[in-house]
């Protein structure tokens, strides 16, 4: 049987081992002031553009799941198709709900296309 200490080192081990780096797009594809997304067991990431520097986010709205990939994008502001609500791209901060932080994720561009890293669980 597991002591505390161990069963805690077997979950962070697993824990670190779930990270990924996902293929979104070309690189190409993504100009800035624009958004790409990719849907993952069920779950919407999204990737942007804001004037050159990319940004990973949650990709479904904290309202009602809208893709955030299809919003208006100004001055780092992302504003969902479908009821308004505001996030800022680069923090994930909701501004138009206090309780609906979207979490951010690692990005980078390598073989000129758009990777996004994630964490999912079940995919050691
Ligand atoms: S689904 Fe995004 S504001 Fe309603």
């Amino acid at each position: 049987m597991l002591g505390s200490q161990e069963t805690f080192q077997h979950s962070t081990r697993i824990r670190s081992l779930n990270k990924r780096w996902f293929k979104v797009c070309p690189s190409a594809d993504l100009k800035p002031g624009r958004a790409r997304s990719i849907r993952l067991l069920g779950r919407r990431f999204a990737v942007f553009n804001i004037d050159g520097t990319l940004h990973g986010l949650d990709g479904d709205c904290k309202h009602m799941k809208s893709s955030l990939a299809g919003g208006k994008l100004e001055n780092g502001i992302v504003e969902c198709s479908m009821h308004g609500w505001r996030y800022n791209v680069t923090t994930g901060e909701c501004l138009t709900n206090d309780h609906s932080q979207l979490k951010t994720w690692p990005v980078k561009i390598e073989d000129n296309h758009v990777f996004i890293e994630i964490e999912l669980p079940g995919l050691v």
